[in-house]
């Protein structure tokens, strides 16, 4: 990695420790109480469900110290640094929102809101309360997207013409899951394509235009689409976003000078494989174990710190991002219950 001169990521194991409460412990909360335990100085004091005996059963796999049934009752609790929301999309406004009344800084789940407009709340709270808001897009904070972007901003790629990068997955499509409900705001796009949508903004921007067709489900969510960007200088992003079906999800970043490879899942810890026109092709060592921990100790930085808002993922990546899902979803005919009132 050395030759290319990539930008450190700081160490999570360095970050200082700060108290996590948790709203919802589902399929998510697991593992990021998992990997802020093995990876930081950080612990999660406390834990709140709307049903305490899920909470009680959660803080007891994990050794965490406080279980509330209420959401209200967590944010309350002086002792907490920090709020990791980790419910449905359709909730994390609510949830964000009363974190941030009762003072308490928020890092909130991908996708941070159903909407743009809801973001732009979201962020008009924080800084009225002066606290940290961000978005948990964790592979935002990893090594090997600091390297990609290191090396498309330093031009050992030349002139960009395009990214490539699918996010599909065979998921379980009962009608009955998170994934399929609208009024969860579900659907592949919140879920799954906001990660190849954040990646293309990240290393190119705002697009200035849009384009995505795709199939809807029955329960009225997006079951697939593809997705075009155009962003200036003629420069591309693509992608297939499917929940029905997985393919490989890696990631091609192609310029006229060399191309960056990601061939495993690209929004995971990956070694990154970069290839010039003429030349033998260089894999940077960038994977790491885990993941989770980088987004955990880059938000107890910034609240340490006194920061609002990350670097790794501005207020206005976030909103811009939620910006192309509304463009893509008016496209498809996507509203969720709650914004056709
Ligand atoms: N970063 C990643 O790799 C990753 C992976 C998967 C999901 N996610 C994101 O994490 C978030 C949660 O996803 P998940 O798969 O963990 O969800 P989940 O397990 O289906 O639900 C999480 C929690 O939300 C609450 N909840 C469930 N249904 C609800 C409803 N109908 N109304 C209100 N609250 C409800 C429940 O907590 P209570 O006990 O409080 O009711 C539940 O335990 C989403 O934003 C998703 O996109 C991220």
């Amino acid at each position: 990695m050395s030759e290319f001169a990539i930008p450190a990521t700081p160490d999570p194991a360095e970050a200082p420790a700060i108290n996590w409460g948790i709203i919802a412990p589902g399929h998510i909360a697991n593992r990021f109480t998992r990997e802020v335990h093995q990876y930081t100085k950080s612990r999660i004091l406390a834990v709140g469900s709307r049903d305490l005996t899920r909470a009680q059963a959660f803080a007891s796999e994990y050794g965490i110290e406080r279980a509330y049934g209420s959401y209200i009752q967590l944010v309350s609790d002086p002792d907490i640094d920090a709020i990791y929301v980790a419910n449905p999309h359709s909730e994390h406004h609510a949830s964000a929102m009363l974190a941030l009344d009762a003072g308490k800084p928020v890092l909130v789940e991908k996708a941070f809101a159903m909407n743009a407009a809801q973001a732009e709340e979201m962020f008009a709270h924080a800084v009225a309360g002066n606290l940290f808001a961000c978005e948990a897009m964790w592979s935002r904070f990893l090594p090997h997207y600091t390297a990609t972007r290191h090396l498309i901003e330093t031009g050992a790629l030349g002139q960009i013409s395009g990214v490539h990068a699918d996010h599909t997955q065979s998921l379980n499509l009962d009608p009955e899951r998170r994934m399929m409900n609208a009024s969860l705001a579900g659907g592949a796009l919140l879920d799954l394509g906001i990660y190849p949508l954040s990646f293309f903004h990240y290393l190119l921007g705002t697009p200035v235009d849009v384009h995505a067709e795709g199939v809807l489900t029955t329960t009225g969510v997006d079951l697939r689409e593809a997705i075009t960007l155009h962003f200036s200088q003629g420069r591309y992003a693509q992608s297939l976003v499917d929940m029905s079906a997985r393919g490989t999800n890696a990631a091609t970043i192609t310029g006229t000078e060399a191309r960056v490879d990601i061939p495993g899942w690209f929004y995971r810890p990956q070694d990154v494989t970069f290839t010039p026109l003429n030349g033998d092709p260089v894999t940077l060592k960038t994977a790491v174990e885990g993941g989770f921990q980088f987004q955990a100790a880059e938000a107890a930085r910034c609240i340490k710190d006194g920061h609002t808002q990350s670097s790794a993922i501005s207020w206005a990546d976030t909103v811009e991002v939620l910006r192309i899902t509304d463009a893509i979803r008016a496209q498809l005919g996507v509203a969720y219950p709650q914004e056709r009132k």
